[in-house]
């Protein structure tokens, strides 16, 4: 039987020890953040502390990734001005800016008038 010990538990979100790679520079609600490279937006954020990434249309309730496989639409965010991306599936990019998601993200659908 398998029994874990305390040295075994590693957080989903820690990174590894060899993970000593490229370090990249992206801006979460205007603040500059240094992730790896390669990472996804949703790993980068939980890692630099981010625990709201959006809030829900009718409460207000805060919200953050939680399948981090592209199935429960919790880690929705705005990522260079396109809002309801989904975090978890998006690699950072440097220089890439991130603005929390504050309700339904608005469609920008051209009227007919032109
Ligand atoms: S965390 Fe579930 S879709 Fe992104």
């Amino acid at each position: 039987m398998h029994t874990k010990t305390q040295e075994s538990r590693i957080s989903l979100f820690m990174p590894e020890e060899n993970a000593g790679g490229r370090k990249i520079r992206i801006y979460f609600d205007g603040q500059q953040l240094t992730v790896p490279e390669g990472v996804s937006v949703a790993s980068a954020l939980l890692m630099s502390g981010v625990r709201t990434f959006r809030a829900t249309p009718v409460s207000g309730s805060p919200r953050a990734p939680y399948c981090m496989m592209g199935v429960c639409f919790e880690c929705l965010v705005e990522i260079d001005g396109r809002p309801g991306r989904q975090s978890c599936l998006t690699q950072v990019q440097e220089g890439m800016v991130i603005k929390r998601q504050d309700g339904a993200s608005g469609l920008n659908i051209p009227s007919a008038e032109g």
